[in-house]
C-alpha cells in the first residue's frame, strides 16, 4: 500500500504536497517523490527512502514557482525495489504526464508488452503502464479526458490514482477502484489524498470517492463521474474533528512512539472501560443498539482480521465461548476470503482492523456480503473515517487513539479490552451472565491499568533481561489457552522490529516436532501466569530444559516452581485468568522493543513494513 495527495491551488505546492506525505507515511517509506506543473511544464522529483530524504535531496535546494497543480507519493514497494526510479510519481515517455498510484494493476504485464518499444519503460513498476496507457491513448484521441477515461477501462487490479498532465495544467485527474481516495473541498483550491489524515489541517468538507468512480479536479470545481460517465452528485461529508486529530501525536520524552504507545496502555483502558460500561456496573454498546436481536440470536461468530488483529480475535474465542456460548471461528482474512465460507442465518461476521483499510479484511468483508447479504457485519475498527466502517453495518471502535508505531501495541490492547467487554456485553444480553458475575469481571477490568503500570515500573529490570538476548539468533514464544495467541503476538512483535526469527506456538504442538529446535542456542519465552493450565506448562518447561533449552518464563509474581528452572523469569501481577492475556502481553513487547533497540533498528518505521497494509 501506499499514500497519494494532490492539490490544484494558490499555495506553495511543495511544502503541501511534502507535509500531506509525511503524514500519509504509515501507509509506506520505502521511497517518495512529488510532481508538478509549474508555467506549464511538468517537473518531478523522487527519491529512495523515507520523506525527510527527498526533502534533503531536493526539496530544501528547489524554488517551484507559478506552480498550478502537482501529486506526491509516499510508497511500500509492490513491484520493482525501492529505488529512485521505481519511486512515484511514474512519468510517460513523452514526460508531459505524472502518475501516483496506489493498488496493484494486475494486468500490467499485458499492457506493456502492447505499448513497446513505442513507448520507453523505465521502472520495474506496475504503476508506470498507467501512465504510457494514458500518453498512447491521448496520441489516439487527441482528447486528455478520453484519454483518461480510455485507459480506467483497460486497468485491472485496484487502484487510487491522482494524474496531472501538461495537456491540462489547471486539473487534477483522479479514479478510485479498491484503494481508498478523499477528495478535500477548500476555498480556491482542493485535495485529494488516500486518506483524510493528510487533509485534516487544510479543511474539514470531504467527498468519499467510491469504486468506479473518476474525478475531474480544479481548484474551482470537482466533478465527479461513474463508471459510465455519467455526472454524479456527491454528498459533502463535513467532519467535527477535534485538535487532538490535527496534529501527529507527540512522542513526549519517549525515544520512539512504540514505547510511548506501550505506556499509553493503562489510560487506554481505563477510557475504553468508561466508555463502554455505565458506572462500571452495566455494559453498554450504544453502536449495537439496532443488532440486539441478531446478536441475541447469534449461533456463530465468524471472525477474520490479520496480523496482531488475527491474535486478538484468536485471544477473543475463548471469551466469546466462555461468556456467551457462541461458537466462534477465528480466520486470517487473506485465507478467509478464498475458503468456503459456511454461515447460516444466525451468525454474525466480526471484522478487527486498527486502520479499517486493511484490503484482505475488506475483502473478507466484501466475500460474505457476496454470499450472504443479510448476515450482519460488526467490525472494531481504531481509525475513524474508514472504509471499512462504511462497510459494516455497526462498529466498535477500539478507541486507542492515533497509532504511529508501525507494530501495533496500544491497539492490541485496546482490541482485547473491547472484545473482552463486548463478550461479557453478549453475556449480559443472553442472560448467561449474572450481574455479580459480571461485575466481579468489571472489577477485575478495572484493577488492569494498575497492574499493568505494575509491569512497566519494572521495566529497566526487564530491559537489563532483554540485553542479555540480543545476540540471539532465534526464538521460541509458547504459551497454553488464552496466552496461546500471545506466544504468536509476541514473535510478531519481535520479528517485525528486530528482523529477527521468532515463532510462536501453542505450548502442547512442542513435541510434533518444534522441539527439535530446542538447544542452549534457543531462547524459550514462556508464557506461565497462574491459569488452569500451568501444570502442563510446566510439563512443556522440564521438555526444553531436558534438551539444554533456555527458558525465560513470565510468571505470576511469587511463583518458586518455574524461577527454580527458568533460565530467567519476568514477574506479572495476579490476575484472573481470563484476563491473563492483558498482562502477559506487557513483558513480551518490551523484550521486543528492547532488542530492537539493542540492535538499533528503525523501530517505528521497521524495513518493508507500513501500518496499512492496503494491497491484497
Ligand atoms: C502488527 O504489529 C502489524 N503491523 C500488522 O500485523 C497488523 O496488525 C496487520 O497488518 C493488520 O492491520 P489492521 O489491524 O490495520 O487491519
Amino acid at each position: 500500500m501506499c499514500g497519494i495527495i494532490g492539490y490544484v491551488g494558490k499555495r506553495d505546492l511543495a511544502s503541501v504536497l511534502v507535509a500531506g506525505l509525511e503524514r500519509l507515511s504509515y501507509r509506506g517509506y520505502d521511497s517518495s517523490g512529488i510532481a508538478v506543473i509549474s508555467k506549464g511544464e511538468l517537473s518531478a522529483w523522487k527519491s529512495e527512502g523515507k520523506v525527510q530524504r527527498l526533502i534533503d535531496r531536493y526539496i530544501k535546494s528547489i524554488k517551484i514557482s507559478n506552480a498550478t497543480v502537482g501529486i506526491g507519493h509516499t510508497r511500500w514497494a509492490t513491484h520493482g525495489e525501492p529505488t529512485d526510479i521505481n519511486a512515484h510519481p511514474q512519468l510517460s515517455s513523452d514526460q508531459k504526464i505524472g502518475l501516483v498510484h496506489n493498488g496493484i494493476i494486475e494486468n500490467f504485464a499485458f499492457l506493456k508488452k502492447n505499448l513497446q518499444p513505442r513507448y520507453l519503460f523505465k521502472s520495474e513498476t506496475d504503476s508506470e503502464v498507467a501512465a504510457h496507457l494514458i500518453e498512447a491513448e491521448f496520441h489516439r484521441t487527441h482528447s486528455f479526458l478520453q484519454a483518461f477515461q480510455k485507459t480506467l477501462s483497460q486497468l485491472e487490479g485496484t487502484y487510487a490514482l491522482a494524474i496531472i498532465s501538461e495537456h491540462d495544467p489547471q486539473t487534477l485527474f483522479a479514479a478510485r477502484l479498491g484503494s481508498p481516495l478523499i477528495i478535500g473541498l477548500g476555498e480556491d483550491e482542493n485535495f485529494i489524498a488516500s486518506d483524510l489524515v493528510a487533509l485534516i489541517p487544510h479543511t474539514r468538507n470531504f467527498i468519499y470517492l467510491a469504486d468506479n468512480e473518476w474525478a475531474i479536479i480544479s481548484a474551482s470545481e470537482v466533478q465527479v463521474y461513474d463508471q459510465a460517465g455519467n455526472r454524479v452528485k456527491k454528498a459533502i461529508k463535513h467532519l467535527k474533528i477535534n485538535d487532538s486529530d490535527l496534529h501527529q501525536p507527540a512522542k513526549g520524552h519517549f525515544p520512539h512512539y512504540m514505547l510511548k504507545e506501550i505506556f499509553d496502555q493503562p489510560e487506554i483502558l481505563k477510557r475504553i472501560l468508561s466508555t463502554y460500561t455505565s458506572d462500571e456496573v452495566e455494559l453498554r454498546f450504544k453502536s449495537l443498539a439496532a443488532h440486539t436481536d441478531p446478536l441475541k440470536k447469534c449461533e456463530k461468530f465468524l471472525i477474520q482480521a490479520c496480523g496482531t488483529s488475527w491474535h486478538a480475535g484468536l485471544v477473543a474465542k475463548y471469551w466469546l465461548e466462555e461468556f456467551a456460548h457462541i461458537s466462534t471461528e477465528v480466520d486470517i482474512s487473506s485465507e478467509f476470503r478464498y475458503r468456503k465460507i459456511l454461515a447460516r442465518n444466525h451468525d454474525i461476521l466480526l471484522a478487527l482492523s486498527q486502520s479499517g483499510e486493511t484490503a484482505d479484511t475488506l475483502a473478507g468483508i466484501r466475500e460474505v456480503r457476496k454470499l450472504y447479504n443479510k448476515l450482519p457485519v460488526i467490525s472494531f475498527i481504531n481509525r475513524s473515517e474508514t472504509t471499512m466502517e462504511h462497510e459494516s453495518d455497526a462498529i466498535i471502535p477500539s478507541l486507542a487513539g492515533t497509532e504511529i508505531g508501525v507494530a501495533s501495541t496500544k491497539n492490541y490492547i485496546a482490541q482485547l479490552g473491547t472484545l473482552f467487554l463486548f463478550a461479557l456485553y453478549l453475556g449480559q444480553l443472553k442472560g448467561i451472565l449474572t450481574a455479580a458475575k459480571i461485575a466481579e469481571y468489571l472489577r477485575a477490568f478495572a484493577m488492569l491499568p494498575a497492574l499493568i503500570n505494575k509491569i512497566l515500573a519494572y521495566r529497566k529490570t526487564i530491559k537489563a533481561i532483554s540485553s542479555r538476548y540480543a545476540t540471539d539468533k532465534g526464538f521460541l514464544f509458547i504459551g497454553r489457552g488464552m496466552n496461546y495467541p500471545n506466544a504468536l503476538e509476541g514473535a510478531l512483535k519481535l520479528k517485525e522490529i528486530s528482523y529477527l526469527y521468532a515463532a510462536g506456538y501453542a505450548a502442547g504442538e512442542l513435541k510434533h516436532g518444534p522441539i527439535a529446535l530446542i538447544d542452549e542456542n534457543m531462547p524459550v519465552i514462556a508464557l506461565i501466569p497462574h491459569t488452569s493450565n500451568y501444570s502442563k506448562m510446566m510439563n512443556n518447561l522440564e521438555e526444553v530444559r531436558s534438551r539444554k533449552g533456555r527458558i525465560i518464563a513470565i510468571v505470576t509474581e511469587g511463583d518458586k516452581d518455574v524461577t527454580a528452572i527458568a533460565d530467567t523469569v519476568i514477574p506479572i501481577p495476579a490476575i484472573i485468568e481470563e484476563l491473563s492475556p492483558l498482562l502477559t502481553i506487557i513483558p513480551l513487547q518490551l523484550f521486543a522493543y528492547d532488542i530492537a533497540v539493542a540492535l538499533d533498528r528503525d523501530v517505528d518505521q521497521p524495513k518493508n513494513l507500513a501500518k496499512s497494509v492496503t494491497v491484497e
